[in-house]
């Protein structure tokens, strides 16, 4: 339906063209034969303006129809450029070679008076021959007369050319404006007598100028003549009345009568003629005659959508275009671009999609990864067995940590936090989530046996409860080698104690103490789980103080179990210089006993104050153990234990120790006491103490370990035994 509405309005439009190009007046032929006669040239009385009549008759005969003005026949009738092809006659002679005569018939063209002159533009004089000297006399509008000339020579049918009209067989001279009379004539000197051979006749015509082009066989022949049987096109204007436009218009008889149309003075004399406006057509001599061009119809000169308006027309993209729509490269498809846009824009966010897709995906596995190394990790030392014990014990204060949470706790490991380092670890104060205080240890390596044992030995080493051994609260599992985690002890290590603190401050007592608890602590380890727990690496800088400066024996890095099976076990041998078991060197078979030997050592380090290894002596003095044993021999023992306990009081007890460091330090760990026997001994040593300044002396110990500012509450609770506090209350009161 909407589209039988389009064609029908496309229809309309044209329709009223066709109506505006109706020529002629109303009730008046407007034809004569195939040749249009639009107003204000007519056929009929009352059909055409004064000067406008033609003569339309009918051959009787054939029946062809033939439009003359007088008795000049009418081609065809040029209405906006005001003219009309007439036919015009060809003048022309020959030489007839035969009877040396000279044929002739020469014309005159007159339209004196009318409304047409000849177009001074678009005709011109021809002639052709060659052997000619045409005449043409010439009449306009006010009578004044003219007369040109033309020569046409030539010796040779080679000397002509086609297309060339410039004397040779042929030439040419123009119109003068307001011409209406015209008579060709020949010169009687010329004939072709001379070139009789090849050219005989010779023409001159006032003819269009576009309808002629020179050919060669105009002069050998006689196609100029015969084409048209003598005639040639030639173009008259016309003109409206003798006024100008200006006069014109206010006269009744103006000619322009159609709206739309304007008035234009003749260039060829006196009078106008009428023009429709840019953008209309028809005949501006009849009311509406000029109606508005829909040039849509025609060619359109859009590319988009056009519009016809009155005298123009507009163009416009349609819907979902854009572009220039009067140009040739002319409206493009909006949907087209944005197709594209669409696709870039696709693709690009598809690609985006893609890779955060692949990151996710990746950070997924990698997580999925690391989950999977720290299960591996987790299963490989046993997590499960110390998970489901864990779950089993209710109270069990063991906690399997996650490596995050001691990353935090340490601040990722950070440099500053480090307490310790040593050959198998390093040890980092650590504070948990509830603000606790640990000491997380890290080791270096970890050998195969150890791994598949770890989560067993750990369960071991977490259930040992005893005051004088640093408390493993846990560890984590899903790392490389395993993290522990202890109890942090704050006031350091009996080697920093003994060794950096120069002040004359440890009495005999102290160092018995500290010495029993250690002893306590290892005979605790060596009996206390079968098979007995090694320490392998007892040495004064495993010995921690806590806040009451009880010996806290650390370090269960190292720690191995020794298998029930044997009493002894192969192992690398692990240890530090100048504590190291010197059988357990020599044959890397690891007992109990090689924790006495170490132990033996610290003893001396107590008794001397000396490293038990030390670089700047000779070799044989390196350890402090061999210096020992060679000045016992030698009997000079004296010289080398720390003058700060050298008095006759204790000299028992010194001896008592010295005795028992001795037998620690036996060579053969078999003749060694066993660490429970130490112990005892030690215990028994310190009850023999009577002398208060041979007694445990805290407060000085405290004050060189730089934390005077201590409230007194700690230096009282510092003392461990209520009969030490007592002693000391005694020697505060004397
Ligand atoms: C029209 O032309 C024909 C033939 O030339 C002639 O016989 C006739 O008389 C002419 N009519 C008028 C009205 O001039
Ligand atoms: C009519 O046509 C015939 C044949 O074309 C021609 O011989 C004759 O001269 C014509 N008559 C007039 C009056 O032109
Ligand atoms: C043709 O021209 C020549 C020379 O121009 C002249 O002698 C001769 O008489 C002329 N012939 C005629 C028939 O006029
Ligand atoms: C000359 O005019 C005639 C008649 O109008 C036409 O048939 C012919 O094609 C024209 N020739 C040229 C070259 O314009
Ligand atoms: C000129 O053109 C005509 C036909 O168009 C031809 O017969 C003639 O040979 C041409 N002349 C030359 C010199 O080319
Ligand atoms: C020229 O006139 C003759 C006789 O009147 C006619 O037979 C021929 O067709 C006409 N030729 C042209 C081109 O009109
Ligand atoms: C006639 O034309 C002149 C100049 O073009 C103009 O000034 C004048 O108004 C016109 N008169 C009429 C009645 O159109
Ligand atoms: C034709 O187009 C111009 C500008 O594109 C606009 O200003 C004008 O109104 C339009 N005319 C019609 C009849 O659509």
């Amino acid at each position: 339906m909407a589209w039988l509405v389009l064609v029908f309005l496309l229809l309309i439009p044209h329709l009223s063209v066709a109506k505006g190009l109706a020529v002629a007046k109303p009730d008046c032929r407007a034809k004569c034969g195939d040749i249009d006669v639009p107003f204000p040239f007519g056929i009929d009385p009352g059909c055409f303006l004064e000067g406008f009549y033609l003569n339309c008759s009918k051959n009787a005969t054939d029946g062809t129809y033939k439009l003359l003005t007088g008795n000049v026949e009418v081609l065809e009738i040029l209405l906006p450029t005001g003219q009309v092809r007439m036919n015009n006659h060809i003048s022309w002679q020959c030489y007839r070679s035969t009877t040396r005569n000279i044929d002739k018939d020469t014309w005159y063209f007159d339209f004196r008076p009318t409304r047409y002159r000849i177009s001074s533009l678009d005709n011109k004089f021809v002639t052709i021959g060659c052997d000619t000297l045409s005449y043409n006399t010439m009449v306009n509008y006010k009578n004044d007369i003219y007369r040109t000339g033309c020569v046409s020579v030539c010796y040779s049918r080679e000397s002509l050319t086609n297309g060339t009209c410039s004397g040779i067989g042929c030439c040419e001279t123009p119109i003068p404006p307001g011409i209406n009379y015209y008579d060709a004539s020949f010169d009687k000197n010329f004939n072709s007598s001379s070139v009789s051979d090849f050219s005989a006749c010779s023409y001159a015509v006032v003819m269009e100028a576009d309808n002629f082009t020179f050919s060669t066989s105009y002069v050998t022949g006689y196609d100029f003549w015969e084409t048209h049987n003598g005639t040639v096109p030639i173009l008259m204007d016309w003109s409206i009345a003798d006024d100008t436009c200006n006069v014109a218009n206010e006269t009744s008889n103006y000619a322009c009568v159609s709206h739309n149309s304007v008035c234009i003075n003749m260039q060829n004399g006196p009078g106008y003629i009428c023009k429709c406006w840019e953008g209309y057509e028809g005949n501006p001599y009849i009311q509406d005659g000029c109606q508005d061009i829909d040039e849509c119809m025609k060619n359109s000169p859009c590319s988009g959508i056009c519009v016809n308006t009155p005298g123009s027309f507009n163009c416009s993209c349609p819907p979902r275009t854009r572009g220039d729509p009067y140009s040739a490269t002319g409206c493009h498809s909006i949907e087209k671009t944005s197709r594209w846009v669409k696709t870039f824009v696709g693709i690009s966010v598809g690609l985006m999609i893609l890779v955060i897709l692949s990151c996710l995906v990746y950070f997924v596995l990698e997580r999925r990864k690391i989950a999977t190394i720290k299960e591996k990790y987790f299963k490989q030392y046993g997590g499960q067995l110390l998970y489901q014990e864990m779950k089993s014990k209710q109270g069990y204060a063991f906690t399997i940590f996650k490596e995050e949470e001691l990353k935090e706790a340490t601040n990722n490991f950070d440099a500053k936090n480090i307490l310790g380092e040593g050959g198998n670890g390093t040890v980092y104060k650590g504070t948990l989530k509830n603000n606790k205080d640990v000491a997380i240890k890290r080791c270096k390596t970890i050998d195969e046996r150890q791994k598949k044992e770890f989560g067993k030995e750990i369960l071991i080493l977490s259930q040992i409860n005893h005051k004088n051994i640093v408390r493993i609260l846990g560890c984590c599992l899903e790392v490389e080698i395993p993290i522990l985690v202890y109890e942090f002890i704050p006031k350091g290590n009996l080697f920093d104690l003994i060794h950096s603190c120069n002040a004359p401050c440890i009495s005999m007592g102290t160092r018995l103490r500290i010495a029993q608890e250690s002893a306590e602590a290892l005979a605790y380890l060596h009996s206390w789980a079968s098979p007995p727990i090694v320490h392998r690496d007892v040495k004064s800088s495993n010995i921690l103080l806590d806040e009451n400066f009880m010996a806290k024996v650390s370090d269960f890095g190292a720690s191995v179990l020794v298998p029930t099976d044997e009493d002894q076990f192969m192992t690398v041998v692990q240890g530090t210089r100048g504590y190291l078991d010197p059988e357990y060197m020599l044959t890397g078979l690891l007992t109990a006993k090689s924790d006495v030997y170490s132990f033996g050592v610290v003893l001396l380090e107590l008794l001397t104050r000396k490293k038990a290894f030390l670089l700047d002596k000779p070799e044989d003095h390196m350890s402090l153990s061999s210096i020992f044993l060679s000045s016992m021999k030698e009997n000079k023992l004296e010289e080398i234990l720390d003058d700060q306990i050298l008095d006759v009081e204790s000299m028992n007890l010194i001896n008592g120790v010295v005795k028992l460091a001795r037998e620690c330090l036996n060579m053969e760990g078999e003749k060694r006491p066993e660490m429970r026997e130490v112990a005892e001994t030690l215990d028994r040593l310190r009850k023999t103490i009577k002398h208060p300044w041979v007694q445990d002396n805290l407060e000085e110990i405290e004050c060189l370990l730089g934390e005077p500012s201590n409230n007194k509450e700690l230096e009282m609770t510092s003392y461990h035994s209520l009969e030490e506090k007592a002693m000391l209350a005694m020697e505060a009161g004397r």
